[in-house]
């Protein structure tokens, strides 16, 4: 190699050896009489000292033309430094340079290359290959290696076989959009690109192998957010032979491995939670346990879905009325009122509880209000439906939130599907105000029992609610039939601090129930031959009892990583607007191309 060391390996103990390094040129300060350089390279920083009457002056005169990130070689002596710098692990040594060797000149960067860059996101992205430079993003991208190298450690340790799938396959039905791509020796074809490997995954069960696994690419068209990504990486597994059971502790075991192999922690065991109280508790299905901040019902009435009927019948014993009345017509026309208790937010002044409202009626929340009680330390209360309600009720409330004196109770009310929704908001709000959603601490969940089906009003049809390959529980069957929105599923989510960063299920393995769930999601069985026959045939050859799960491997790099964006640990990402701004696409192709494809772009 140009370099005998890197620029992050120097110490005390390297003093008077002769090395060669290479980089880029970080900084330069030149004090007349002497120059510094600090030269950068993945490893780390050292600094390089060229000074009047010790180094030679040709070289001084060179090492004034360099410019910031110009690839340099120098050979020179460590030295130990006069004042040490702390922050550096190579701060107790210099490079006293006796070579100088420019390998590669560069344009002043768009933005500065350093920790807090002064470049803006776009700017960033366009050119992100320097960007990549930059300390904090090589970090992310160094754990997104570390963190594949231990999932395939995990893997391989229990005789999962890692086996690639196509790319160009067709239309796999996860719930978003596909990205198709034309077949120019079959005019008027398409391949689409894979949302997942689902059916692959499961006829390698069928061919046997038992346990599967894959790192690999999924892309899926739906609107992009902070974390979602038109191409992202999934960790994908199938198992055959297992219960659900078997699913669950196989990749809580995946989980905790990585916890302590990359981030040295023990996980506390994964809790476990229903859909229904998930939904019921926290307004979400995926709930963020590292703080509790409850939902507390005031009224639980007539709820419309069937699902809410599900919730409903789980929790009967407790539906109660604290509200209905009292002339308060918010309440009073309500299906539901349902709050959550701040826990020493009493004193939260008119401006802040005025803000807590905005934040509601804010149209990404969409609520119309938002009521608060005050549970003063004195033992009085204050609210903003005082006119309403007597001292004696608000107490009452007070008993159900189970508040002390100090606390602040914030209730919404409405439709029960859409309050809940609302009220998740605001709780995650609120956890973020008190400093509850500590992104050094770790809460990990499993979701289950979701529900099989989901009613879509605008298809007025049922869609499946992981995806058609999920088997219903046993015991449901019947309920297909009759109330099918009703039937729960053999599926699972894995939550890690209010972040869906997985999901699976037990499938169904043989084709009469496949072609029942097929109708049911209004196929008919031409067009679930035609699209999944090769599936239901396969199913026909021995296939075993299987299930299985895909980790959102990105999303799983941005939580380890303490961020919020899982941009941040793609090497290459496109921004939220589907854009690779470095390369410039989508972009459009040429007339030959079209004509070769057989495509007419319309106006
Ligand atoms: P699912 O659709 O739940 O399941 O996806 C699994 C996990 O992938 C992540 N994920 C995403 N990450 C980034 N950008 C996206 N656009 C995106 N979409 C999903 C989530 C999610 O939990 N075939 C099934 C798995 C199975 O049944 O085994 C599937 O793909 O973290």
């Amino acid at each position: 190699m140009l370099r005998t060391h890197t620029c992050g390996e120097l110490r005390i103990s390297h003093v008077n050896q002769t090395v060669t390094l290479t980089g880029w040129v970080q900084r330069l300060r030149d004090k007349g009489s002497i120059l510094w350089i600090d030269l950068r390279d993945r490893y780390g920083i050292t600094q390089l000292v060229f000074e009047e009457g010790k180094t030679d002056s040709a070289l001084i005169l060179l090492a004034k033309t360099l410019g910031r990130e110009f690839v340099i070689e120098a050979e020179g002596l460590v030295a130990e430094r006069l004042s040490k710098n702390d922050k550096l692990p190579t701060g107790d040594v210099e490079l006293r340079v006796t070579k100088l060797n420019i390998l590669n000149s560069a344009k002043v960067p768009p933005f500065t290359i350093e920790d807090e860059s002064d470049g803006g996101d776009e700017l960033r992205m366009k050119y992100r290959y320097l960007d990549l430079r930059r300390t904090p993003v090589r970090e992310n991208l160094l754990l997104r290696h570390k963190m594949a190298r231990q999932t395939r450690a995990y893997l391989d340790s229990l005789n999962f076989v890692e086996v690639e799938t196509p790319v160009l396959i067709k239309s796999t039905p996860e719930g978003a959009r596909d990205f198709v791509v034309p077949s120019r020796i079959h005019p008027g074809e398409f391949y689409a690109l894979p949302q997942s490997p689902q059916t692959f995954k499961q006829l390698l069960m069928v061919s046997g192998f038992d346990r599967y696994y894959q790192i690999v690419r999924c892309f899926r068209d739906e609107d992009l957010r902070a974390d979602r990504q038109p191409e992202f990486t999934q960790i994908d597994c199938e198992m055959a032979f297992v219960t659900q059971e078997d699913i669950l502790n196989t990749f809580e075991g995946l989980v905790r491995h990585l916890f302590k192999a990359v981030k040295g922690i023990e996980l506390s065991s994964v809790s476990r939670m229903t859909y229904a109280d998930a939904m019921k508790f926290y307004g979400s299905d995926k709930p963020d346990t590292r703080f509790e901040m409850k939902f507390v019902e005031l009224k639980n009435n007539t709820p419309s879905s069937p699902l809410e009927g599900r919730v409903r019948e789980v929790f009967s014993s407790r539906v109660l009325d604290l509200t209905s009345g009292k002339n308060f017509n918010v309440f009073d026309s309500a299906e539901l009122v349902v709050g959550i208790c701040a826990k020493g937010c009493a004193e939260y002044t008119r401006k802040q509880l005025d803000e807590l409202t905005d934040f509601v009626k804010r149209p990404q929340v969409g609520a119309k209000g938002l009521v608060y009680v005050q549970y003063r330390s004195d033992g009085t209360f204050k609210s903003s439906v005082d006119k309403f309600y007597t001292a004696d009720e608000l107490k009452k409330w007070a008993e159900a939130f189970q508040a002390q004196p100090g606390d602040l109770m914030l209730i919404m009310a409405g439709d029960a599907t859409a309050t809940r929704k609302q009220l998740n908001e605001l709780r995650l709000l609120m956890g973020e105000k008190l400093g509850l959603r500590d992104k050094n601490k770790f809460a990990a969940l499993w979701v289950l029992d979701f529900p099989l089906l989901e009613w879509n009003e605008e298809t007025k049809r049922y869609h499946a609610m992981h995806h058609p390959f999920t088997s219903p529980k046993q015991e449901d069957i019947p309920l297909l039939e009759t109330e099918p929105g009703k039937v729960r599923a053999n599926a699972y989510d894995m939550v890690l601090n209010g972040s869906e960063i997985g999901g699976g299920s037990i499938r169904i393995h043989d084709r009469a129930t496949q072609q029942l769930m097929f109708r049911k999601l209004g196929f008919t069985d031409e067009e679930a031959k035609k699209q999944f026959g090769f599936l239901m045939e396969a199913f026909e050859y021995g296939a075993p009892p299987h299930g299985g799960i895909a980790f959102g491997f990105d999303r799983l790099c941005a939580l380890f990583g303490g961020s919020d964006s899982i941009r941040d640990f793609i090497a290459f990402p496109k921004n939220n607007a589907g854009r690779d701004t470095m390369i410039d696409t989508p972009s459009t192709i040429s007339e030959e191309q079209l004509k070769e494809l057989g495509l007419i772009i319309k106006p």
